[in-house]
């Protein structure tokens, strides 16, 4: 078998932690227990480039029981959990290539490695397979059925190439599942940034000014998690509707130059390049921290900006920076601007991820079923499936709703009866 891991004696540790979140992931229990009975992947190769953590182990679990054959590589170099790999590779039989840290040149080893798979179905986390693909491996387009994408970024990326009509495969954009961005995006990265904080720095968000750029669902979550825990929230927005939606909840808006010289933590959230730039950090308060929870660390102007400007740069504890500027005030940056919530923390926790992980286990079952009917653009995951998701996801959190009755679905459809 093939894999490439930090060390195989994590492996018990990693399986402990996997069968851990296993407890908090009962929809995807539900399709592993169904798919192990169906085999609806029987003989499918999935290269999947996904955060290698406890959860995606029981998304590779799943698939695995559905009959698949996986190969995994990290999405991302800092965000992979090394005993979660082990426990993939020693207990269940999965190629896993992923080691937290890895450079450049070991991310791109590892992204080939699993596109040696051959694969029938891509599962991307930020569409880097997908652009390996389309670039330096497109001999593997011959046996790609469709792929799928499981956050914002990605859709983004993958929407503008089929735009371009360069588009080589269907894609599902798992993200745009309701199932998926209300809560994951959400709650999930709402709370994992602040964890991720915290855990680097065990700074306290009472009473601080915490500077959120992007007020999508991410910047949302955040913004709600960091007024919980008491801090003062500024966010910077450039979508008007999406500034409104901010002063409504409470928040103040202004230009990240305004929020510079306020923020005692700056958190981007926004999916775009260089919203912190040279002259933000420049004006930034002594001892301001600085981080990202977008998917790329292109948020923060490193490379070109605060690297160039700095008088000197020294690593103060794990995931911590110290940056001395040209004003003698020190500011403080985490995991290289990286997503903070996977390289500082665990990434979102297993209850949200159970609904995130159904939607792609479901959508690959999905795109077997439908690959005939399936056009090389982005699709969204049919609405039935994101109900029934939200159906028993709610039952395992033991509520119940209510119905319609006949009287109330005849007045829905109805347009007779007025004032
Ligand atoms: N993305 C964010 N959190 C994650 C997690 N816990 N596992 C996999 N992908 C994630």
């Amino acid at each position: 078998m093939r894999f490439d891991i930090k060390d195989k004696a994590l492996a018990s540790k990693g399986k402990a932690r996997i069968l851990w979140a296993d407890r908090n992931m009962p929809v995807l229990r539900a399709i592993r227990d169904r798919f192990e009975k169906e085999k609806p992947l029987k003989g499918v190769r999935v290269a999947a480039c996904l955060h290698v953590t406890t959860e995606t182990a029981n998304l590779m679990r799943t698939l695995k029981a559905g009959g698949a054959q996986v190969a995994l590589c990290a999405s991302n170099p800092l965000s992979t959990q090394d005993d979660a790999a082990a426990s993939l590779v020693e207990d269940w039989g999965v190629e896993t290539f992923a080691i937290k840290g890895e450079d450049h040149d070991t991310y791109y080893k590892h992204l080939n490695a699993a596109a040696d798979i051959k694969p029938h179905i891509t599962m991307d986390d930020g569409a880097d397979l997908v652009s390996l693909i389309h670039s330096s491996r497109k001999e593997a387009l011959k046996t790609v059925v469709a792929g799928t994408e499981e956050t914002t970024t990605g859709v983004i990326r993958l929407r503008s190439m089929a735009k371009d009509g360069v588009l080589g495969y269907p894609i599902i954009a798992v993200n745009d599942a309701m199932t998926k961005h209300f809560f994951d995006n959400r709650y999930g990265t709402g709370q994992s940034t602040l964890d991720g904080v915290i855990r680097a720095t065990n700074m306290l968000i009472a009473g601080s000014t915490v500077v959120v750029a992007g007020y999508g669902w991410c910047g949302k979550g955040v913004s709600m998690r960091a007024k919980g825990l008491g801090a003062h929230v500024i966010v910077t927005e450039v979508d008007p509707v999406r500034a409104i939606e901010a002063v409504m909840d409470g928040f103040d808006v202004m230009p990240m130059a305004e929020a510079a010289p306020k923020g005692d933590l700056f958190i981007t959230v926004t999916g775009d390049k260089h919203v912190i730039r040279k002259e933000h950090f420049l004006a930034m308060k002594e001892g301001a921290v600085v981080c990202n929870s977008g998917h790329f660390n292109v948020e923060l102007q490193l490379e070109g900006g605060l690297y160039e400007i700095c008088k000197a740069r020294a690593t103060v504890k794990d995931m911590v920076e110290e940056f001395l500027l040209p004003n003698g005030r020190r500011i403080y940056v985490l995991a290289d601007g990286r997503l903070v919530n996977l390289a500082c923390a665990e990434g979102h926790p297993a209850m949200v991820m159970d609904m995130s992980f159904a939607n792609q286990a479901l959508s690959a079952e999905w795109i077997l079923a439908h690959k005939d009917e399936l056009g090389k653009t982005v699709h969204v995951i049919p609405e039935e499936i994101d109900r029934d998701i939200a159906k028993i996801k709610l039952e395992t959190m033991g509520c119940s709703m209510d119905e319609l009755t006949e009287e109330q679905k005849a007045y829905l459809a109805s347009w007779q009866e007025g004032t």
